[in-house]
């Protein structure tokens, strides 16, 4: 890793540039994705920051344009991205929460190696009450013969892939990656439009302080769960209790618990048996990016970024944070007959 004295001014650009001569190995077109992806996050935050202003902007500009400001924000930042990257020549497919589909690129544009999966606005319903929301991304290589990206290409396990990362629009924007080299942070400065390095190779801390639950879901979750959380809340006077902190979006709650340790955990219940978040756009990532920085992320039985995916949007049961939190549930909820074997 390159050393940056605490008075560098570090863009995301140089940075990407900086890391792009250390290995020089890795492509080149990866760093201009990344930097296309920090564009599309620009744009999103510009729109994020105006959400409570869309009904008076409406009523004193042309009416012509009230359609398009009041327009959903999570399709709002879904086609922000796809602009901001389907004419660079460096992806073959992407994929979105938001979309049923594959999204191809368009006839008129040359086609890349790479796949984007993303999720365009995670926690968009907190929007409406001023809470941050996130932007998640997954980056996969292509690995079918022809022009186009595939289904196969989208299916990839997590371990595959070759970048993530994620924006927060909170009382900063922040952007935080990995390539497979650690996980760097950066703080858009508003002033100039730039991301700055503001957290180089951050570490998830050993063991947490918070646990980040939905825990209304008591009654639906499996005993097993149910022991797992009073455990983690010092109930049954094992470990010291967790602070609870639960945000409802899953990147705030994930980035506070990456910088101060602590673990999000969203089982699977008796009404999302698979539970809830989707694995390509929100486990996948958060996945690559928690292990890069210390710590794990499992599905209760296997680690997140082994699980094979068999549908776009499939969903899958989260435990991601701190290494000691996660290997506690993975303890807990193992299977019995896995348990006595171990
Ligand atoms: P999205 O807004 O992208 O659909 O994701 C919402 C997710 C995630 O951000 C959050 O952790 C979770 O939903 C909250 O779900 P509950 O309201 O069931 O706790
Ligand atoms: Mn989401
Ligand atoms: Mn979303």
């Amino acid at each position: 890793m390159v050393k940056h004295t605490a008075t560098s001014v570090v863009t995301i650009e140089r940075y990407i540039i900086e890391q792009e001569r250390l290995y020089p190995d890795a492509p080149g077109e990866l760093s201009g994705l990344l930097y296309d992806i920090a564009l599309a996050a620009k744009m999103i935050a510009n729109k994020v920051r105006m959400a409570g202003l869309a009904d008076i902007i409406g009523a004193t500009e042309n009416e012509n344009v009230q359609g398009e400001i009041q327009q959903k924000l999570d399709v709002l930042a879904n086609d922000m991205i796809i602009k901001a990257l389907d004419h660079s020549g460096r992806l073959c497919a992407m994929a979105s929460e938001e979309e049923p589909d594959i999204i191809q690129i368009p006839d008129n544009f040359r086609c890349g190696k790479y796949c984007l999966l993303f999720d365009p606005l995670d926690g968009s319903s907190n929007i409406d009450v001023n809470v941050p929301v996130g932007t998640i991304f997954s980056v996969v290589l292509k690995i079918t013969r022809g022009a186009r990206g595939e289904m196969e290409d989208m299916l990839q396990p997590g371990r595959r892939q070759v970048a993530a990362g994620y924006v927060i629009y909170g009382s900063s924007t922040m952007m935080v990656y990995t390539t497979g080299q650690g996980v760097h942070g950066f703080t858009l400065d508003p002033q100039i439009g730039e991301f700055l390095l503001s957290h180089p190779n951050i570490r998830i801390p050993e063991r947490g302080r918070y646990l980040s639950v939905n825990d209304s879901y008591e009654q639906v979750w499996e005993e097993d769960v149910r022991a797992l959380m009073r455990r983690y809340r010092g109930l049954d006077g094992v470990r010291d209790p967790m602070s609870v902190r639960y945000v409802g979006s899953l990147v705030a709650d994930f980035h506070r618990n990456l910088l101060g340790g602590g673990l999000f955990a969203y089982p699977a219940n008796e009404k999302n048996p698979r539970g809830k978040l989707r694995l390509l756009y929100e486990a996948n990532p958060l996945a690559f990016i928690v292990e890069q920085a210390g710590g794990l992320a499992s599905n209760g039985s296997i680690r997140i970024l082994d699980v094979e995916p068999t549908e776009l949007h499939q969903r899958t049961p989260l435990f991601i944070g701190s290494k000691s939190d996660v290997m506690m549930a993975d303890r807990m909820l193992a299977a019995p007959v896995l348990a006595e074997q171990a």
